[in-house]
C-alpha cells in the first residue's frame, strides 16, 4: 500500500500536528532577542493550567531523563535520604539516577502492572520513621506498564507523615490528565515534549511549588546545566534561558498551547479518558488480557498481555502489514506485553484504526475471527460521548 502513510501509536514520541510542524518551521529567532523573550514568557504562562501551577513552567533543552536528573540534583544531595516509588521501568530509572548521585534511596517496590496505593506508601513511610527523608519521588504515569498512580492521594500521604518534598515524574501524562500541584501537594513536576504535548523529542519541562523553589535554592548538590536556579534567574531577569534553547521546539510549544486552548483543557482530558475506555473495550472484546485493572488504567497508554499469540509477533505484524508502530514491553515485561500509546494528537478514529488492524492480525495468527467486533465495542463507547 502507500508506504508514506504511517501510524504512530507509541507512548512517545507521538504524532505531531501539521500546524505545530508549521510553527516549528518559522524563521529562526535569536534567543537573546525580544522576540524570544515574548515567546518564552508566553509558553511559560500558557502551560500553567496544563501543569496545574500558578508559577511559570520552565523549559530545558534535553530529554525527559534530564528532567528526572534535574529533579534529583536540585533537591537531594549525596548522603541524604529519598524514597522512590518503583512500579516499573521509569520508577527504576528515577531510583537509579538518585543512587548514582550517592543519595540513600529507599525503594518502595510495587508489583509491575499495579499502582501504588496511599496505604502502601503510608506503611513504607511509617517503617522509615526516624530517618530524615528529604524527598519522595513518584512516577505519575508508569509508561512501562500503563498505570496511572493516584498522585493526589500519595502527595497527601507524604505531607501528612513527613516534611519531605513530593516530586513527580509526569513525563507520559502531563498534557493528557488533570493535575493541580497545590491540591496534589506536588513540589516539583517534570515532563518532556514528545508525549501528550504533541511535540518532537528535545524539550523537558519543570514546574515547582514555593517549597520546591526554596529546596532548589538551598540544595548543596553540585550541578551546572541542570541547575534550576539558572533557569529561574534567566527567566526572571531576562525572560530567557541560561543556555541556547531549542527555539523551534519552543515555538512549537506555543502552537500546542493554542491547540489545547481551542479544544478546551477539560475536553482534552475527557478525550484521553475516552480513548482509554475505547481501547480497553475493544481489546477486551478481542479476548486479549489487559495488564492493568480499570482502576489503575492510564488514559495515555494501554498495556496488553496476550496469551495466545506472542506480543512481539503482533507488534511486528502491525508494522509490516499496516505501517502501525506500537511499543513492546521493557525490562521484565520484554516479550510479554505490547503497549499502545493514545496521547496527544490522537482521536477516537485513530483508536478504531489500531483496533481494526488488531482484529485482522489475530486472524492471521489463526485466532477465531472477531472481525468488526472490537471496533464496534469501541464505537459503542464513543457514541455515548458524541
Ligand atoms: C514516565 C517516563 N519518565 C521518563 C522518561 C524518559 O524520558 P526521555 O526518554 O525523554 O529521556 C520516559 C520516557 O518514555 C517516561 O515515559
Amino acid at each position: 500500500m502507500f508506504l508514506d502513510q504511517t501510524y504512530l501509536f507509541t507512548p512517545g514520541p507521538t504524532p505531531i500536528p501539521n500546524r505545530v510542524n508549521a510553527a516549528m518551521a518559522q524563521p529562526m529567532i535569536g534567543h537573546r532577542s525580544p522576540d524570544f523573550s515574548e515567546l518564552i514568557e508566553d509558553v511559560a504562562t500558557r502551560l500553567k493550567p496544563i501543569f496545574g501551577t500558578k508559577h511559570p513552567v520552565y523549559a530545558l533543552t534535553s530529554s525527559g531523563t534530564s528532567a528526572l536528573e534535574a529533579a534529583v540534583v536540585n533537591t537531594v544531595a549525596e548522603g541524604e535520604h529519598a524514597v522512590v516509588i518503583v512500579a516499573g521501568s521509569f520508577g527504576d530509572r528515577l531510583a537509579t539516577i538518585a543512587e548514582n548521585y550517592g543519595v540513600n534511596v529507599h525503594r518502595l517496590n510495587i508489583e509491575w502492572g499495579k499502582s501504588c496505593s496511599p496505604d502502601e506508601l503510608e506503611d513504607f513511610l511509617k517503617n522509615l520513621s526516624g530517618i530524615p527523608v528529604k524527598a519522595v519521588f513518584a512516577t505519575f504515569n508508569e509508561t512501562s506498564t500503563g498505570v496511572l498512580n493516584p498522585v493526589g492521594a500519595l502527595g497527601e500521604t507524604v505531607k501528612r507523615l513527613t516534611d519531605a518534598l513530593f516530586i513527580v515524574d509526569g513525563v507520559s501524562c502531563i498534557g493528557g490528565v488533570p493535575v493541580d500541584m497545590e491540591a496534589d501537594h506536588i513540589d516539583l513536576l517534570v515532563t518532556s515534549s514528545q508525549k501528550a504535548l504533541m511535540l518532537p523529542p528535545g524539550l523537558a519541562f519543570v514546574a515547582f511549588s514555593d517549597d520546591g523553589l526554596k529546596a532548589i535554592k538551598s540544595c548543596p548538590a553540585k550541578r551546572f546545566y541542570l541547575d534550576l536556579n539558572r533557569y529561574v534567574k534567566a527567566y526572571n531577569e531576562q525572560k530567557s534561558t541560561p543556555f541556547t534553547p531549542a527555539v523551534s521546539l519552543i515555538a512549537g510549544a506555543r502552537e500546542v498551547c493554542a491547540m489545547i486552548e481551542e479544544e478546551g483543557w477539560e475536553n482534552v482530558i475527557s478525550r484521553h479518558n475516552l480513548l482509554k475506555d475505547m481501547i480497553r473495550a475493544g481489546i477486551r472484546e478481542l479476548g486479549l488480557p489487559l495488564l492493568t485493572s480499570d482502576k489503575d488504567a492510564s488514559p495515555t497508554v494501554t498495556a496488553v498481555q496476550p496469551d495466545s499469540v506472542a506480543a512481539p509477533d503482533i507488534q511486528k505484524a502491525l508494522k509490516a502489514d499496516f505501517s502501525i508502530t506500537i511499543a513492546g514491553g521493557q525490562k521484565k515485561l520484554k516479550g510479554k506485553i505490547f503497549r499502545i500509546g493514545h496521547m496527544g494528537y490522537c482521536t477516537p478514529f485513530d483508536v478504531l484504526k489500531v483496533l481494526s488492524a488488531l482484529e485482522l492480525t489475530l486472524v492471521k495468527f489463526g485466532q477465531e475471527p472477531r472481525l468488526g467486533t472490537a471496533v464496534r465495542k469501541a464505537e459503542e463507547v464513543w457514541i455515548q460521548h458524541v
